[in-house]
């Protein structure tokens, strides 16, 4: 059985989890409506995610995404994170802002989050998503043992490889075009920076898995062009952003309602990391 099938998607689309902007409203909306919702648990804790799949499931009984980020755990290295502070300097100094003295670690891996994976294994979402990486295989092994199908972002062959070899369902095939911070394993590994349109057609070539377009897709003729690339279904995030039910601001809904064209691409810093800023 497929991996739509066995979701009984009616609808090739997933709402693309984005963590502060994609909401359990906005999840249940999408699946009540055929696609696949997703909630963004990759900037909370367990206590948040069960209440984001609680308040999920209050809306829908359709299955729905919950997404992690599984990056590689922070390590701390003074020399380097003085650096950043140096170089951030002059930008905190003209909005006026006080500098921090330290760097901390904001999201939590998930790769390292047991109270996570409890949370996750109290109540099993048809879907769990990684991001930036993969867990460990303990983890992909309960979380296939609970039924979840599994997804996995990836931005190039070698991650989507990994992902198979790991046992994941379904590869997200993310395009540099894709909204929101692009998920690579590695920063500091080569990055052909692949576009949505060749990704997706390599990883449904080469890969072995089902591939879920993502990058840049818009409307139902971009959900049609991943499909004849040999997508079995797009992700869109961009295209929720300004809906009713997401918790974008309204600066940012307005600046892609009345936007100028222009676009900011999110993986500068990771650019910025390479070069041991
Ligand atoms: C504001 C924002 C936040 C995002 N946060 C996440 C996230 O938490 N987890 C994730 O897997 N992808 C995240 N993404 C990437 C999306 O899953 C998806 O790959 C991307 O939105 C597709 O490109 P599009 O915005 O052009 O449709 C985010 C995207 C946006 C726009």
């Amino acid at each position: 059985m497929t991996v739509l099938a066995r979701l009984g998607l009616s609808v090739p689309v997933i709402q693309a989890p984005m963590a502060g902007v994609s909401t359990p409203e906005m999840a249940a909306a999408v699946s009540n409506a055929g696609g696949l919702g997703s909630i963004a648990v990759g900037a909370t804790d367990a206590d948040g995610a069960r209440a984001m799949a609680a308040a999920t499931r209050a809306r829908t009984d359709r299955p729905f995404n919950v997404n992690l980020f599984a990056h590689a755990p922070a390590r701390a290295d003074p020399r380097r994170e003085a650096g950043w502070l140096a170089a951030l300097a002059p930008t905190f100094a003209a909005f006026g802002a006080e500098a921090p003295v330290a760097l901390g670690e904001i999201y939590r891996s998930f790769v390292e989050d047991d109270a996570m994976l409890a949370a996750l294994l109290e109540a099993p979402p048809a879907v769990v998503g990684f991001h930036f990486g993969l867990p460990g295989a303990d983890r992909i092994r309960a979380l296939k043992d609970a039924g979840c199908v599994l997804l996995a972002t990836a931005t190039c062959l070698s991650e989507a490889e990994a992902a198979r070899e790991a046992g994941i369902d379904a590869v997200v095939a993310q395009g540099w075009e894709a909204g929101g911070h692009r998920g690579v394993f590695d920063p500091a590994a080569p990055d052909d920076r692949l576009g949505t349109m060749a990704l997706t057609r390599l990883l449904a070539a080469r890969a072995g898995l089902p591939v879920i377009a993502a990058g840049g897709i818009m409307d139902g003729r971009g959900v049609r062009a991943a499909l004849d690339l040999g997508a079995v279904a797009a992700q869109l995030g961009t295209a929720f952003v300004a809906c009713p039910e997401s918790a974008a601001d309204a600066a940012y809904k307005a600046a892609l309602l009345d936007g100028d064209g222009r676009t900011a691409m999110t993986d500068a810093p990771s650019r910025a990391a390479r070069r041991g800023a």
